[in-house]
C-alpha cells in the first residue's frame, strides 16, 4: 500500500499521514522530516540543502532521489509507506514510477489536500518552524503552484488522484482521507477484477 500526500505548505500533510500511520501501519516518509534531520546532523546532503530550505526553494532532484530511494528500500517499507511531500516535480514521479515497477509494485493512491492560500497564512502564523516566516511562505507556496500542482495531472491521467476538501477540523478531513482510500480500493478492484489487496478502512 502505497499512498502519496500532495499539498501546498500547510495543507495538514504531516497531520493527515500521522493518523493514517495508526489506521494503516505502515512508515510515514516526509522528505521536509528526512532533510531537516540531516541538516541538524550536518550531513553532506544537509549540508547542500540548507541553502535551498532556507529559500522556499525545492532541493534538486538527485537529492531527493538519492535519500528516498534508500528509504524505499528498507524492510520496513516493503508492506508499504505514506509518501508526504514526495514527489512534488514531475522527474521526481517518474522516478518513483519506475522504481516500483521494477519491483513489481505501484502507487495505490494519491490524495490532494486542498486549501486556500488565506488559510495557509494562518497555520503558517501559527507555527514557528524555521522556514515559517512570511516571505519564505510564499516561495514555497510558489514553488507548490509551479513545480508540484502539475503532478495532480499527471495522477489524474493515471486514475489515481482524490482532491479533498482540506479546510475545517483535521478529524472531518481524516474521515474524507478514508473515503479516499475507500475510492482507492473500490477502482483497483475494478482494474483487477478482484478484491483490492488495500486493507479495509
Ligand atoms: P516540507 O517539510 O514537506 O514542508 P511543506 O510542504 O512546506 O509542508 P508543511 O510541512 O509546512 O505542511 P504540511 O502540509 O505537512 O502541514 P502540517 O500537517 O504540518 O518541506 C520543507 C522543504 O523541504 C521544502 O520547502 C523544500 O525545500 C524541501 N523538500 C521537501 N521535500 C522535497 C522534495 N520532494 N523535493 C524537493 N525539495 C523538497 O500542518 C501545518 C500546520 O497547520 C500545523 O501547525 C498543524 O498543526 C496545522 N493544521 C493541520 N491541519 C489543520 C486543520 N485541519 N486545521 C487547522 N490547522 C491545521
Ligand atoms: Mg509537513
Amino acid at each position: 500500500m502505497r499512498i502519496i500526500l500532495i499539498g501546498p505548505p500547510g495543507a495538514g500533510k504531516g497531520t493527515q499521514c500521522q493518523k493514517l500511520v495508526n489506521l494503516l501501519r505502515v512508515p510515514h516518509l516526509s522528505t521536509g522530516e528526512m532533510l531537516r534531520a540531516a541538516v541538524k546532523a550536518g550531513t553532506p546532503e544537509g549540508v547542500e540543502a540548507t541553502a535551498y530550505m532556507e529559500q522556499g526553494r525545492l532541493v534538486p532532484d538527485a537529492l531527493i532521489l538519492g535519500m528516498v530511494t534508500r528509504r524505499l528500500e528498507a524492510a520496513d517499507c516493503r508492506a508499504g509507506c505514506l509518501l508526504d511531500g514526495f514527489p512534488r516535480t514531475l522527474p521526481q514521479a517518474a522516478t518513483l514510477d519506475d522504481l516500483l515497477e521494477r519491483r513489481a509494485m505501484s502507487v495505490d493512491g494519491v490524495i490532494e489536500l486542498a486549501v486556500p492560500r488565506d488559510e495557509l497564512i494562518r497555520r503558517m502564523l501559527a507555527r514557528k518552524r524555521a522556514d515559517d516566516n512570511p516571505e519564505i511562505f510564499s516561495k514555497r507556496i510558489t514553488s507548490f503552484e509551479e513545480q508540484t500542482a502539475p503532478l495532480l495531472d499527471y495522477y489524474q491521467r493515471q486514475g489515481k488522484l482524490a482532491s479533498i476538501d482540506g479546510l475545517g477540523t483535521a478529524d472531518e478531513i481524516f474521515s474524507r482521507v478514508r473515503e479516499a482510500l475507500r475510492r482507492f480500493a473500490r477502482a483497483q478492484g475494478r482494474r483487477a477484477h478482484r478484491p483490492s489487496p488495500l486493507p479495509d478502512v
